[in-house]
């Protein structure tokens, strides 16, 4: 049978409308059945994930005529599936707080936090963490895609930047600037006829005009080419940096709680997932997973080794 945190998880997954976590879930209790020796229960579950059509794709809302460099993704990312140091996650609870108590504040002269900097490694969950304020605060998430904001032509950039804002003000929302190196580099870095200088110094102008209810958040793994003059402008500057072993274990336990067939989680499987990402920790964690429904295995240490060690040969490789 499955435990009544699965059955919970699942109606959670179908009221929001999330097919695809509804399908991990099932597919994980599919493996709990199968590790308790109901192999026939197992198969049947299986077989019915994945035999179902792969409906309601995850859906992406392109605004169109003059928004149209901004789309809306969904947001189904939970603050508990988001695993960073505790420093981090009491200050994105800040956010949230301050986002709910915007009223109380602006009576009183003050405003919420709402322009916010995540800077930091890959795959340590910048991106994430936009989805999961525009879930927590009921939001759509919206984000600008730098490739169709910064063209080539003079000027089409900043009235293109005009436009985000306008958006901004408009329909309230969480606004992410993703890989926002690409307007906020160091304007000393400028071409010759100084485009990007502009850019970036409407783009201050716009982030201290700006007086909606919308989120801004601009995300970065490259924070040193930045111009220092951003980071005042923001209200915080969040800096995401790779799991500890602590953090491994939560992602671990996250991952692969029920589905092992020994205790795996040790101090030195977590020691040995230091220097990966949570994104890399998460794919070994769900290749493993994935290994373990196909062959109708549970999940050993060696298994989990290999699936880590995959991880970090990419690195290897592309380093070469
Ligand atoms: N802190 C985290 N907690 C839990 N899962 C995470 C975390 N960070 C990353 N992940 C997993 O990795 C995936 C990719 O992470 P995300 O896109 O947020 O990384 P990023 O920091 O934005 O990376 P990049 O700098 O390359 O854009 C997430 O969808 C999630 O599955
Ligand atoms: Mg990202």
């Amino acid at each position: 049978m499955a435990t009544i945190e699965q059955v919970k998880a699942l109606m959670r997954m179908h009221f929001e409308d999330n097919d695809e976590r509804f399908r991990t879930i099932a597919l994980q209790i599919a493996a709990h059945e199968a590790k308790i020796g109901h192999a026939a229960s197992a198969r049947e579950i299986k077989d019915l994930v994945l035999s179902s059509k792969q409906t309601a794709r995850r859906k992406v809302i392109k605004y169109s005529g003059k928004y149209d460099m901004i789309e809306q993704r969904p947001a189904d990312a939970a603050m508990s599936d988001l695993i960073l140091s505790e420093n981090l996650e009491d200050r994105i609870k800040r956010i949230v707080t301050e986002y709910r108590k915007k009223e109380l504040l602006r009576k009183n002269g003050l405003k919420n936090r709402s322009k916010i900097m995540l800077t930091g490694a890959p795959g340590t969950g910048k991106t994430m963490t936009a989805s999961v304020l525009a879930n927590e605060l009921g939001l759509p998430l919206n984000v600008i895609q730098i490739e169709k904001l910064v063209t080539k032509y003079m000027g089409e950039t900043s009235v293109k930047l005009r436009q985000v804002f306008d958006c901004i003000e408009e329909i309230q929302g969480v606004y992410l600037f993703d890989e926002f190196d690409a307007i906020g580099s160091d304007r000393s870095l400028d071409n010759d006829v100084g485009e990007m200088r502009r850019i970036l110094n409407s783009f201050l102008q716009f982030l201290e005009n700006d007086d909606s209810y919308s989120v801004i958040i601009a995300a970065t793994n490259n924070p040193q080419i930045l111009d220092k003059a951003l980071f005042r402008r923001f209200d915080d500057v969040l800096d995401y940096a790779i799991p500890d072993e602590q953090q491994i274990q939560r992602i671990m336990i996250a991952k692969l709680d029920g589905l092992v067939a020994e205790d795996i989680f040790k101090k030195q499987m977590y020691q040995y997932m230091v220097g990966l990402s949570h994104a890399d920790i998460v794919r070994a964690c769900e290749e493993a997973v994935k290994y373990s429904l196909i062959y109708e295995e549970k999940i050993t240490r060696k298994l989990l080794q290999i699936c880590i060690q995959d991880r970090k040969s990419l690195y290897q490789f592309r380093e070469a």
